[in-house]
């Protein structure tokens, strides 16, 4: 189906029908389009509305041109980008980053199948054991609790593995920063950078999952080809910052890249047509950084207000990137976040051990200012 054919099948409906079955919130059809503060969210987090909205304005002015099973059109501009956008050679599209990291890691790994990654990933935690299960490796899990490991644990797996009765070498090391699980915090820069010296000395290949390392340079002054160069492979979403309905890019080297959309077909992720699910990431991609930076210029005013009224409580972290805790004193926080969500104000529910509020720094946080924003709270107390 191209373009045409697919608005006039009532395409747009059914990508409609098909984002709201993801557990996203139902939209009214009275809603305010494109003013929800959504705080809770890593973009946009675009509604079924406002997606169609976009991509049927970029349709009339700027035609995507349409891919065939995830090759050429609008998919392989994708690919060229962020190549270069990460300094790599070339990129392939996947459809999910579970899929990308599965497939980094089992080229990178070659023969040699044991796999060092963080505890707290994302491939060890929250991937079905895909690795493990489809691609017969063996992943080992470092630093349980912490965001960083350093190069001396590394080397002591790395020499273990080499003295066992059996050889069984390392093949690959992964890095995940920023770490969903710690609450976004970065992986430590330094450490970093000599677990990748090491790897490179040792001959093992690197693999970064950076889901939302376009956050990282606002933190940690690195740009992302500053961390990209550190690794072989590096997987950025393409659904987390810059408001794809779904998708992710693996980069390498040219060889790497090569003939990985076999592999892609073979696990059943080359959509047929991608280009839907990806043709507003170019425009998000270019202006990410500066706008994730003017929403934490926002944020920051929005704490000082907080630090300003004694019912409120700022905490954030440090080494943390997209997110900080907000205590609220003498309102329930559910009661807070029900009436908010009538004022098109988004947050996440408290953690239930410490009663602290998750808040996500995004652009949509540049919808209104700070100041309206924190009468908006206080008038919801
Ligand atoms: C750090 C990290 N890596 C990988 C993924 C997987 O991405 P996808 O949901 O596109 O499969 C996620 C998704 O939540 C993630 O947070």
């Amino acid at each position: 189906m191209n373009r045409r054919q697919f608005f006039a099948a009532g395409g747009l409906a059914a990508t409609a029908q098909a984002m709201s079955a993801q557990g996203r919130p139902a939209h009214s059809a009275d809603e305010p389009q494109f003013k929800t503060v959504n705080l809770q969210a890593d973009g946009l987090a675009l509604n079924p509305r406002e997606y169609v909205a976009l991509l049927g304005k970029l349709v009339e002015e700027r035609p995507p041109q349409p891919d065939y099973y995830s090759t050429g059109g609008a998919v392989e501009e994708l690919e060229h980008k962020f190549a270069q956008l990460l300094g790599k050679e070339a990129a392939i599209f996947l459809p999910t980053g579970t899929l990308a990291n599965h497939l980094a890691v089992r080229k990178l790994a070659g023969a040699d199948h044991r796999v060092l990654v963080p505890a707290q990933s994302h491939l060890y935690n929250d991937s079905g054991d895909c690795a493990q299960t489809l691609s017969g490796l063996n992943l080992i899990p470092l630093a349980p609790g912490e965001s960083t490991f350093d190069v001396a644990e590394v080397r002591s797996w790395v020499e273990r593995s080499a003295a066992g009765r059996v050889a069984t070498p390392v093949g690959a090391i992964v890095i995940e920063s920023p770490v969903r699980r710690k609450d976004h915090e970065m992986f430590d820069p330094g450490a970093m950078e000599q677990i990748s010296s090491y790897a490179r000395q040792r001959g093992i290949r690197l693999h970064l999952d950076g889901a939302r390392m376009f956050t990282l340079p606002y933190h940690s002054g690195k740009s992302v080809r500053d961390y990209a160069a550190l690794f072989d492979t590096v997987y950025v979403s393409l659904w987390k910052h810059f408001n794809g309905a779904s998708g992710a890019i693996l980069a390498g080297t040219d060889g790497f890249i090569q003939g990985l959309f076999h592999t892609r077909r073979m696990f059943g992720g080359s959509l047929p047509q991608a280009w839907p699910e990806i043709a507003l990431i170019a425009q998000s991609a270019d202006r990410f950084e500066d706008d994730y930076a003017r929403a934490w210029k926002s944020a920051n005013e929005l704490i000082a207000l907080f630090e300003s009224d004694r019912r409120f409580k700022v905490r954030k972290l440090a080494g943390g990137t997209s997110r900080f805790f907000l205590t609220v004193q003498g309102t329930a926080p559910a009661a807070l976040i029900e009436r908010l969500s009538q004022k098109s104000v988004v947050l996440s529910q408290p953690q239930p051990d410490t009663g602290m509020i998750p808040v996500q720094v995004n652009p949509t946080l540049l919808r209104t200012t700070p100041a309206a924003l924190f009468r908006t709270i206080v008038s919801s107390l």
